[in-house]
């Protein structure tokens, strides 16, 4: 049976290092809900870093990995603040449940400020990120925004702190 609206999981969906964790924990706070990083949650289940599971079982296993565990976290919990990676939305089965049982924010970010402002902080621990010149990594980016594009609710972040960012998700659910 179908999670009620109120109930639903408010997911965070995005590019690498556009903000998901630090937005999720301020709405988690804001709301009085539970926070889970699905990234920090794959490293607790696993009991390996993420750049440790890409490094010795591949992408493939994390990807799998990653899926399932969404999808679980999906079905099974209720009334949490969720931020995926940012490849987790490219699979067509955690897209799936995401939209049937949780409440999807896709946050978005330039590409011009992403480069500048982002990349810098997070290229040494992504290894999706590691051995691509600039160009794959736009091209990357811009593949991508096709995927987290796909029906729901973005909000901009361009011109938002944070906090502010965090709040106009908490009054879209009002
Ligand atoms: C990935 C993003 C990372 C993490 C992994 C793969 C990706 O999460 O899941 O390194 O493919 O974009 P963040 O979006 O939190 O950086």
């Amino acid at each position: 049976t179908a999670i009620p609206l109120r109930e639903r999981n408010i997911i965070l969906i995005g590019f690498m290092g556009a903000g998901k964790t630090t937005i999720g924990q301020l709405v988690a706070k804001k709301l009085y809900r539970d926070f889970i990083d699905v990234d920090a949650e794959i490293e607790r289940r696993q009991g390996m870093s993420i750049p440790e599971i890409f490094a010795q079982k591949g992408e493939a296993y994390f990807r799998k990995v990653e899926r399932e565990i969404i999808i679980d976290l999906c079905t099974k919990t209720r009334l949490k603040i969720l931020s995926l990676g940012g490849g987790a939305y490219l699979q067509e089965e955690v897209r799936r449940a995401c939209l049937a049982h949780g409440i999807v924010f896709f946050l978005d970010l330039s590409w011009d400020q992403w480069k500048e402002e982002r990349l810098p902080l997070i290229v040494d621990s992504r290894p999706v990120l590691k051995n691509k010149t600039l160009e794959e990594v736009e091209q990357l980016f811009f593949q991508r925004q096709s995927a987290y594009a796909l029906h729901h609710s973005r909000v901009v972040l361009n011109e938002l702190e944070a906090e502010q960012a965090a709040q106009q998700i908490v009054e879209s659910i009002k």
